[in-house]
């Protein structure tokens, strides 16, 4: 059984903090579930971590999709949220719900997650009201890059601050059942944070959050281009993958891979019989 929106909520009730990552795919899937993180968020960070572009504009639904399902078939408890990528829930709540439902259809997800504030809150009780849980995403929205002027922290002035702070009392009452805050001021968050009863779950906005998430790849050290100011490098995969894939160019170069160990080998009868009646051609 599954991680539920609400044993997730009643978390943000008994006052326990709890870890989010991301993952796209079966391996990292299987590591995040098994360290006992409750929520797996199939992020349209995967534009950028996994397929290489710029920003997360160009991820498309197939996209999402496609490692939703990827990550569903790794894990066996968490809850996997699919994050609906640029135009695929903004022309109107119809097609966020067949964009939604795709995710939940063929991608296995449990719950979708969708960024900005009043503007989706129509959409967001939409959603829910059909049924699909749905987490929203406040302060730096990347798809909205564009129009922020770029990856900037938000809500550093009054009137951005009172505005998120509507936006996240408007995603309450719509019904989602969590919100992300990205890349905001920790005092903000922890306001914000004090008057929801669900969880914020932060990312670049401080410790005062319910909860925390990361892009998966930051923390492990395996996405090396840069590292985001709110990432912390737990491990430095790329490192070590770097210094795995130099020792086995080596070795192959050198002769010393692969060995007798790593052959198939061939019984002595076959090859006598090989080498004295020939065959073949
Ligand atoms: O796409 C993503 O990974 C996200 C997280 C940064 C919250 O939206």
């Amino acid at each position: 059984m599954r991680v539920t929106i609400d044993q997730i909520r009643k978390k943000k009730a008994r006052g326990e903090r709890f870890a989010a990552l991301t993952a796209y795919d079966v391996v990292t899937a299987r590591l995040v579930d098994e360290a006992g993180i409750p929520l797996i968020l199939v992020g349209d960070s995967l534009g950028m971590v996994v397929l290489g572009y710029d920003s997360t504009i160009p991820v498309t639904l197939d996209d999402i999709v496609h490692h939703t399902r990827a990550v569903v078939r790794g894990s066996r408890k968490a809850l996997i949220v699919a994050d609906l990528p640029f135009m695929t829930y903004h022309k109107s709540p119809e097609q966020a719900l067949e964009s939604a439902g795709r995710c939940l259809q063929e991608g296995g997800a449990q719950a979708v997650k969708l960024e900005g504030g009043r503007a989706v809150a129509e959409t967001v009780a939409r959603l829910t009201a059909s049924g699909i849980p749905v987490m929203g995403h406040l302060g730096l929205t990347p798809q909205s890059i564009h129009q922020l002027g770029g990856f900037k922290a938000q809500g550093k002035d009054v009137e951005r601050a009172r505005e998120l702070l509507g936006d996240a009392h408007a995603l309450e009452e719509a019904g989602a059942f969590a919100i992300v805050l990205e890349c905001v001021p920790a005092e903000l968050s922890r306001l914000i944070t004090e008057r929801l009863t669900i969880p914020t779950v932060g990312i670049g906005a401080g410790p005062f959050c319910d909860a925390e998430i990361q892009v998966v790849s930051d923390t492990l050290g395996w996405f090396s281009d840069f590292v985001p100011k709110h990432a912390k490098q737990f491990a430095k995969l790329a490192d070590a993958a770097a210094g795995a894939l130099a020792e086995y160019v080596n070795d192959v170069e050198a002769g010393r891979f692969p060995t007798e160990k790593e052959s198939v080998p061939l019984s002595e009868d076959v090859l006598r019989a090989l080498e004295e009646g020939g065959g073949g051609r």
